[in-house]
């Protein structure tokens, strides 16, 4: 990464973003992580793949009031519900979640692709019918994409589905709105880009993809704070997403992908895939932006090209970003005694961060050296 700029700019106000991909949990991590989001973005794409599994309406609406419950007084905050796609999905009620705006979108997670998908869907023809509404209604898609046949090898799942199942889906359902998440390579943003011009598919990218390449999960030993699905690829995949997220292009935003499990779960010997990033997620894609010369496409990155593709109003109000000192992620510990580790990049410490607001109490306690 080149070195900071010296010319860059120590403050930077940016319409205040969203997340367009987040695993808040429920129940007492919930009620730990969801304040560290809140403090920064305006809404976010709540992730189904709770135990069990956001499955119907009404368990996405019993959800959003318990998200709803566990924010904290006075903090603002949209979470935007999502239906967890199975081989049974029931198509009436995805309709009606969507026409009664408790659900913004469905999520296809091929079964078995990464945590808690066992009960995701095992062959995309089945539900085609689901997909035939969603594309009538214009509800967006969204798509862990990777394949989970025991004979792929684990760093070519995204390629392979682009090949196998995303090219034929798009081919299917010609207007179906869908959004790629958390693209892990050059194949992927090329795909993106070669299709993105009629605005029906979009892609997030999460902050630690743009900081990890394949060889920093093995880094001096195994370094399972490192380890997501999809995988980190290879150093010239991660240099293509950041040229991605930082080119403006209109079909790349926003998703962190933060992923609270505690530490428990994954310092073990088999060691479950997440890395968590709210704590500091706006920071770590400042530093990023801010390395590549391109702190004037952030916002479009963060704030503006996500609202448009689900077509909905970017926020109204701004938060700040502020560069200047050195901070050490710290550990997010909740009330049932378990400690969640934040993302630390490699050389472990962050210069950007947003600045704490005057009108709400911030959560966001960073440990300044
Ligand atoms: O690394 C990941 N963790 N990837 C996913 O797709 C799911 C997520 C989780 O829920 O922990
Ligand atoms: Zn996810």
């Amino acid at each position: 990464m080149k070195p900071v700029p010296a010319t860059a700019p120590v403050r930077l106000t940016l319409r205040r973003p969203d997340d367009w991909h987040l695993h808040l949990r429920d129940g007492a991590i919930l009620r730990a992580v969801l304040p560290l989001t809140a403090a920064v973005f305006g809404r976010a794409i709540v992730m189904p793949n709770l135990r069990p599994p956001v499955t119907h309406t009404a368990h996405a609406r019993a959800y959003r009031d318990e998200i709803m419950k566990a924010l904290p007084a006075g903090m603002q905050f949209q979470p935007l519900m999502t239906a967890y796609l199975t081989d049974a999905t029931d198509a009436k009620d995805i309709e009606h979640g969507f026409h009664d705006g408790v659900l913004t979108a469905a999520k296809l997670y091929p079964a078995n692709a990464t945590t808690h998908s066992e009960l995701g869907v095992t062959d995309i023809r089945k539900i085609y019918p689901v997909l035939e509404r969603m594309q009538a209604m214009g509800m967006p898609l969204l798509i862990h994409g990777e394949v989970t046949e025991a004979d792929v090898d684990i760093f070519d799942r995204e390629n392979i589905f682009i090949d196998r199942i995303l090219t034929p889906l798009l081919a299917a359902f010609p207007a179906l709105k869908i959004v790629f998440e958390h693209v892990t390579t050059s194949d992927a943003v090329d795909f993106v880009k070669a299709q993105a011009d009629d605005g029906r598919l979009g892609a997030t990218i999460t902050a630690h993809h743009l900081f990890l390449n394949r060889s920093d999960i093995f880094k001096g030993g195994l370094r399972p704070h490192h380890y997501c699905l999809p995988v980190a690829k290879r150093e010239r995949h991660r240099l293509a997403l950041i040229d991605a997220a930082t080119s403006g292009h209109a079909a790349f935003f926003l998703g962190t992908d933060s992923a609270p499990h505690p530490v428990t779960a994954k310092e073990s010997a088999c060691g479950c895939a997440g890395i968590f990033t709210a704590a500091t997620a706006l920071d770590l894609y400042a530093g990023i932006f801010d390395a590549a010369g391109a702190l004037d496409r952030l916002e479009a990155f963060a704030s503006l090209n996500g609202p448009r593709f689900y077509g909905l109003p970017a926020n109204a109000d701004s938060i700040v970003l502020e560069r200047g000192g050195s901070v050490e992620p710290a550990p997010v510990r909740t009330e049932a005694d378990d400690t969640i580790l934040s993302f630390t990049p490699p050389g472990g410490r962050l210069h950007w961060r947003v600045a704490p607001q005057a009108s709400e109490r911030s959560p966001r306690q960073p440990r300044e050296r």
